[in-house]
């Protein structure tokens, strides 16, 4: 039974509405708002209290991008958490393709590494019990209404990995979504090589599908910002794209429906958005198990 909930980037989009559903559950009694920012996250603390009648909202101070924040928000977390919602992330800020101290990309930095190293440690304390969700993305395998391409690996081996991680695989570039298609393949790699590595939890990658009414364009060029919201309103118009609602109860799904198989990367069966389908039946390069692990040493080599 699931009563106690972790959610990153819970202060906006996808994250927010997520918690917003949660408390709707049965049986939920707390859910941790993880947020970089301790002014955004009072005032969504008490928004969701407002919306659901419930004080069971507690704000846990975390930046994904930086380690020793995720360790520190570990160690305060009061108590052990039964489920996991890995949400922060999207397109990595202004510097997105600036390395950090670990040697990685903000980008990856906020999207995997951060992540990796929350999930490592929470199982270390103990103090994750059941179920760990990662925000997955149809960019995973290119979408072409976007102009986003399908992430061209050559070898999958974990140096290739290594270079989503550092940054070279795709070099210097202003385009925010050109390396975010390669990291969502990755994570939804090394979700499933954990998936093997600790067989008690189910560790599922879940794509909220194309959502409008997030703030996920907001850093990016301003042409490209343009061009992409253009777009989106222009598939909203023509039923390819959903609202919040829509893209957060697919988290709900993953985290109570236990028929999402542990190790599975669910993602729109065709398009961004409609009925969900196991991408790895799709594309079998993503049920590789060396593939995955590769991409699972990868992270490795960027923890000390
Ligand atoms: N929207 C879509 O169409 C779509 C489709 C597929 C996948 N996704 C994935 O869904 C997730 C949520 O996206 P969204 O559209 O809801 O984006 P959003 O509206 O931009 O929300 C992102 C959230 O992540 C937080 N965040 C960003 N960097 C962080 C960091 N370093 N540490 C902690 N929190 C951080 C943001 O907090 P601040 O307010 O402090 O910046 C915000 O709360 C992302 O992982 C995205 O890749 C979205």
């Amino acid at each position: 039974m699931i009563k106690s909930v972790l959610i990153t980037g819970a202060n906006a989009g996808l994250g927010k509405e997520a918690a917003r559903q949660l408390a709707q559950q049965p049986g939920i009694e707390k859910i941790y708002l993880g947020c970089r920012n301790r002014d955004k996250a009072r005032l969504v603390q008490s928004e969701l209290e407002k919306l659901s009648g419930k004080r069971i909202f507690e704000i846990v101070l975390i930046d994904v991008s930086n380690l020793d924040s995720v360790r520190n928000a570990v160690a305060q977390l009061p108590a052990c958490i039964d489920a996991l919602i890995m949400n922060a992330g999207g397109t990595g800020g202004k510097h997105f393709n600036e390395k950090n101290s670990e040697g990685v990309t903000q980008i990856f930095a906020v999207n995997l590494l951060g992540h990796a190293v929350l999930t490592e440690e929470l199982l270390k304390a103990n103090k994750l019990k059941y179920v760990a969700l990662y925000a997955g993305s149809e960019a995973a395998r290119g979408v072409k209404e976007m102009g986003m391409k399908r992430p061209d690996l050559k070898t999958s081996s974990i140096e290739e990995f290594v270079s989503i991680g550092d940054g070279s695989f795709y070099g210097d570039t202003h385009d925010a979504t050109i390396p975010y298609g390669p990291i969502k393949y990755m994570a939804a790699l090394w979700i499933s090589s954990m998936a093997r590595k600790h067989p008690k939890i189910r560790f599922i990658t879940m794509s909220p599908g194309a959502t409008t009414g997030t703030e996920g364009f907001n850093t990016l060029s301003p042409l490209k910002q343009f061009f992409m919201k253009s777009m989106m309103q222009a598939m909203l118009l023509l039923g390819k794209v959903h609202r919040v609602e829509t893209g957060a109860q697919r988290y709900i799904d993953g985290l109570f429906n236990d028929t999402y198989k542990s190790g599975s990367f669910y993602a729109s069966q065709k398009g961004l958005t409609g009925p969900l389908g196991e991408q790895g039946l799709i594309f079998a390069d993503i049920n590789n198990e060396n593939f995955q692990d590769n991409a699972y040493q990868a992270i490795q080599r960027f923890i000390k």
